[in-house]
């Protein structure tokens, strides 16, 4: 029979997995009385088409910008912050506003803004290496003030200068590079600035690549599911290609064409960052079925009457 192997690192991450759960608990709380509704995420929760419908459908509302929080209705509902996390005066907005908030932050960016809001309130400058117009970027450097800045790349490191006697403080986006990361520090201390470094890239992304590396080595054909324009189920996709030719890119089960899976002995299955865990095991109970399938083939084979 077929072995079939789940990445257990497949689909969302720990951050984004909480979040998810946290909209659905609070639909629960609305339905039964329990909660204020209606029910707002501040930003999509996931980037994810399906996932998002599906809420709205169940009559969650995603807004898109400050000035819509600011037109809330006053005393009603509940906003809900994603993981990615939001600056102070997202939650001053809403305070004002007399919303219940529901909030999300995944722990690792909320650590992050204690580190920027306790380092800029010290003194100190604060240089978050990342993508400026990431959400979570923007939302850790809205914990920071003026002497708070940006750095993604080393024309930006170098143009950078510090005050005279100030302190200097690095922390990282949390899916930032970390071999960029790594020279673009190289580039501060090179300038030799009195500085503290804090490593705070999360490694989900990482751990979700290493073992669907090992699990591609291992097996005759590799699934990896995510949508067609998810950066990091690219990525994925290229890391198991080169441990097993048989790599199969997929959104949904329907784009899996059976027939070219329906002989190998061995099927690992992984997913990008926003592929909901309903998507996995549907496809992975297909591939067990399959293995089922085939298994009742053999015995029929083999009872045949000679
Ligand atoms: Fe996910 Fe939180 Fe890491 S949202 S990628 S577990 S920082």
């Amino acid at each position: 029979s077929r072995e079939v192997i789940v990445a257990r690192t497949a689909g969302f991450c720990f951050g984004v997995e909480r979040a998810v759960d946290q909209v659905y608990e609070q639909i629960g709380l609305v339905e039964q009385g329990k909660a204020s509704g209606p029910i707002y995420t501040y930003g999509p929760i996931i980037h994810n088409e399906e996932v998002v419908g599906d809420l709205a459908k169940r009559g969650v509302t995603v807004l898109e910008t400050e000035e819509d929080l600011k037109a809330l209705p006053p005393g009603q509902g509940t906003v809900i912050i994603r993981s990615h996390g939001v600056s102070r005066h997202i939650y001053d907005i809403l305070e004002e506003r007399g919303v219940a908030v529901v909030d999300a932050t995944c722990p690792f960016v909320k650590k992050i803004h204690r580190i920027v809001d306790e380092h800029s309130r010290a003194g100190e400058a604060v240089v978050i290496i990342g993508n400026a117009s990431h959400p979570e970027v923007e939302g850790i450097r809205g914990w920071g003030n003026r002497d708070t800045k940006v750095v993604e790349n080393e024309a930006e490191a170098e143009d950078f200068n510090l005050s005279e006697g100030q302190k200097l403080c690095i922390v990282s986006q949390t899916t930032f590079n970390y071999n960029k990361f790594k020279e673009l520090v190289e580039k501060f201390s090179k300038k030799g600035y009195d500085s503290s470094v804090l490593n705070t890239i999360c490694n989900a992304t990482q751990e979700r690549q290493v073992e669907a590396a090992r699990i591609a080595s291992q097996v005759e054909a590799m699934i990896v599911i995510g949508g067609r324009h998810s950066s990091n189920t690219q990525k994925l996709y290229e890391i198991c290609l080169k441990e097993c030719k048989n790599t199969f890119y997929i959104q949904t089960l329907g784009d899996l064409d059976p027939d070219s899976v329906s002989s190998v002995r061995s099927v690992g299955i992984t997913a990008g960052a926003s592929t909901p865990k309903k998507i996995i095991e549907e496809v992975h109970t297909r591939m067990a079925e399959q293995s089922f399938a085939e298994l009742l083939k053999e015995e029929e084979e083999s009872t045949k009457p000679i």
